[in-house]
């Protein structure tokens, strides 16, 4: 089992959803956690740490990457110059690759200190991507780790925080067996199939898997805090948080 966190945003946070993220973990022991960005409010060293914290306490293996609020927004020298530094200093490469017993991982950073909430990717990432991919066993889940989604509904955010190399990058990873894409930023659960709505041809799909807000107060839409779980079948479950008994239960409905 994968845990998907996503938009901690710490200095926002809610105690009662960090209480029982860590009662899940005890109960169900995920193999991985992955948090698809968004880990603070405005990249504050007191909000990384806590962040830090908080993850080092579910004594996990977690693979985490960059959100648009992980870099200053209001400190112009550190936004243009060093944008990542404290993310760094807290949770090391902006790439990470985490294989446990089901599920190999490959975490992109889709964060640009020019734009501000608008994902981006290279060619250069899409190669090393494939290159990664292309090397993962082939009995496990392959999932990268985005921020930002990259398909919404049009009537909904449309695809302004989309990627814009993101058709080219599917053609490149389905290749390779790709079974989907973690992604937040939205504070919205969803599921796309991208091998239909881009028409790539594959004879399997490529799952946009789009989690809530985990823990922040930051709440849309009128949706409650949230998680998913992807497990080792690839069946994909989501769990809300119920404020009357401080517990994440699961949807009736599965994903
Ligand atoms: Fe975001």
């Amino acid at each position: 089992m994968l845990l998907h966190l996503s938009d901690l945003h710490f200095g926002t946070e809610r105690v009662g959803c960090i209480q029982a993220i860590q009662q899940f973990c005890q109960q169900y022991r995920p193999e991985a956690i992955v948090v698809s960005g968004d880990l603070t409010q405005r990249a504050r060293f007191k909000q990384f740490y806590h962040c830090r914290q908080f993850l080092d306490s579910l004594h996990i293996p977690y693979l985490v990457v960059p959100g648009n609020h992980d870099i200053p927004l209001y400190h112009v020298w550190n936004r243009f110059f060093s944008p990542f530094v404290r993310y760094q200093a807290f949770f090391g490469g902006l790439e990470p690759t985490l294989e446990t017993e089901h599920f190999y991982l490959v975490g992109m950073n889709s964060i640009r200190r020019r734009y501000h909430t608008r994902g981006h990717i290279s060619l250069e990432q899409i190669h090393e991507t494939s290159r990664r991919l292309k090397n993962a066993p082939a009995n496990k889940i392959k999932l990268v780790v985005f921020h930002q989604p990259f398909y919404t509904f049009p009537n909904e955010h449309g695809d302004k925080d989309c990627p814009v190399l993101a058709k080219i990058a599917l053609e490149a990873w389905g290749e390779e067996g790709l079974f989907g894409l973690l992604h937040g930023h939205l504070h919205k659960v969803a599921v796309h199939d991208l091998n239909q709505i881009f028409q790539l041809g594959f004879d399997h799909p490529i799952l946009d898997i789009h989690a809530g807000t985990a823990t922040s107060n930051r709440l849309r839409f009128g949706l409650s805090n949230s998680f998913n779980v992807i497990l080792e079948d690839g069946i994909i479950e989501h769990y809300w948080f119920d404020e009357k008994d401080n517990i994440f239960v699961p949807s009736q409905n599965v994903v």
